[in-house]
Formats: structure tokens, C-alpha cells, sequence
């Protein structure tokens, strides 16, 4: 079989040409990093996890609106994607303080903040990612007005939604990373969600305990950390009671 071409390989994922002009396929990796590749580790089972979730949540969000990358899974590690035109900022919407939020403003990890707030962040890890402004955006043209108003918007619909979807089945959702790039479709533009969501680039914590379901696990040495992904899948419905991926049997409701 003829290799394939591999277009870019990033800390979770590997991107490879796909099977069609303007697709790309999405590898998950087991591998695992923090605090910008200091800390290194493999969770084993966790690309087969995150691809299932990641499915999964595109998938909703497709539903009620939302447009993504996604364009189906084709295999326990792979999904097939559009390929698309990356904007070189990542967008964080906060609901609970935890994490970099934290330390920045001398908040308590687990207060509630006084609303959603939506964090713009530079992709560029020979700087650790900066905190930038909007000024900064569209000064240095990072994305244009419009855009950046798309992406603020698109994610705070993302939030509500996933809030949502999350506490139904017993799971907070604290905050989230979101990516986004230009896919052309001819001559026309469109914004849509990319790169992934899953345990990796969202805080998920048990409603009733508060236990951590994502990979602050990892950051932090918690452990378990495979066993805390594969509960998400499993409260979403993509693993069956069992454990391991088999068929979808729908979110179970938590009362
Ligand atoms: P932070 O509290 O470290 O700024 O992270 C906020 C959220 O964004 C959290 O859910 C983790 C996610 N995130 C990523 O997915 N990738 C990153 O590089 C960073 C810094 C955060």
C-alpha cells in the first residue's frame, strides 16, 4: 500500500493527506504533553478515546448549527476533515476559574466567574501561547473584525450548548479551548471549529464530587487518567457500560 503523505504532526495528533482533493485525515496519538511539551507521557487508549469524543461532540454541534471541520470517523484513530486554513489563535471560554485564570487574577480554583468570559490566546509555542487582545488580532491580522467576531460568537454558543449537553450527564463543564480555520468551498468562505474537542482541551469535572474527568489528571499526577477519559465516553454514551468502543447507545441522563 502506497505510504501517505504526512502533512503535519503535532504534540496529540498527526495530519495526513486524505483521500480526496481538500481533505485531510486526523490521526489521535496516546501521546500526552503539558506546560507546552515540559511534560511528556503516553495515556494509553487515549487517541481511541478522544477520536470517539470528539466525534461525537462535532457532531452535536453540527446539529444545532455550529460548523466543523469533521466529516466522519473512519476508523478507531482516524476521522476524515476538511482541510482548512488554521487562524493562529486558540479561544478559551471560561465558566468556572481553574487553571491559568487562577494565578493571572488571584481567583479561588472553582468560583464560579461572574460570567462567561472568552479568552483569546496566540498559537506560538516558542512564547508559551500569550494571553493577546483583540487590538493584537487585527493589528497584526491574525484574523479580521468580522472574523474574530465570528469566533467569539460561534463560542459562546459552543459553551451553552456543551454546558448543556455536559450536565445532563453529570459533568461540568469548567472551560474549553476551541480552534478554528477558514475552509473555502469554492469561492466561499466559511469559519468552522477545528482541531479537536475532547478531555485534552477541556475542563470536565464530576457535578456531585467534583471529581477532574480531563487532563489536568495528567498535569497534575492524579492518575487514572484513562479510566477518567473513558467515563466521559461513557456518560455521553459512545462506550457501552463494558468499557471498551463498541456501539452508540446514547447520553445517559444523571437526575
Ligand atoms: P488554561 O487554564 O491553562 O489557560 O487552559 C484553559 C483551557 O484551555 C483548558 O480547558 C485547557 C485548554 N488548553 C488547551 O487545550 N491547550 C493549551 O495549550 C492551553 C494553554 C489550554
Amino acid at each position: 500500500m502506497a505510504r501517505r503523505r504526512r502533512i503535519y504532526e503535532g504534540k496529540a495528533k498527526v495530519l495526513f493527506e486524505g483521500p480526496e482533493p481538500g481533505t485531510l485525515v486526523q490521526y489521535f496519538k496516546d501521546d500526552a504533553s503539558a506546560f507546552n511539551n515540559k511534560k511528556k507521557g503516553v495515556i494509553t487508549g487515549k487517541g481511541v478515546l478522544n477520536n470517539r469524543i470528539s466525534e461525537y461532540l462535532m457532531l452535536r454541534l453540527k446539529e444545532v448549527g455550529i460548523p466543523t471541520h469533521f466529516v466522519r470517523r473512519l476508523n478507531m484513530r482516524e476521522q476524515l476533515v476538511h482541510e482548512v486554513e488554521i487562524i493562529p489563535i486558540e479561544v478559551v471560554v471560561r465558566n468556572i476559574a481553574a487553571g491559568s485564570i487562577t494565578q493571572r487574577f488571584r481567583l479561588k480554583e472553582g468560583e464560579p466567574l461572574p460570567r462567561s468570559i472568552v479568552e483569546f490566546y496566540f498559537k506560538a509555542d516558542d512564547l508559551d501561547d500569550p494571553l493577546v487582545a483583540e487590538e493584537h488580532i487585527a493589528a497584526f491580522g491574525w484574523a479580521s473584525p468580522q472574523e474574530l467576531d465570528e469566533m467569539m460568537h460561534l463560542s459562546l454558543r459552543a459553551n451553552d450548548f456543551l454546558s448543556g449537553l455536559f450536565l445532563a450527564v453529570g459533568i461540568r463543564l469548567i472551560d474549553f479551548k476551541l480552534e478554528f480555520g477558514r475552509w473555502w468551498n469554492q469561492d466561499e468562505m466559511r469559519l468552522v471549529v477545528a482541531d479537536e474537542i475532547s478531555p485534552d482541551n477541556c475542563r470536565l469535572w464530576d457535578i456531585a464530587t467534583n471529581e477532574i474527568m480531563d487532563k489536568d489528571r495528567f498535569r497534575r499526577d492524579l492518575g487514572s487518567v484513562e479510566e477518567a477519559y473513558q467515563e466521559v465516553a461513557r456518560r455521553l454514551g459512545i462506550l457501552p457500560e463494558g468499557g471498551g468502543p463498541g456501539d452508540l447507545p446514547g447520553p445517559s441522563a444523571v437526575q
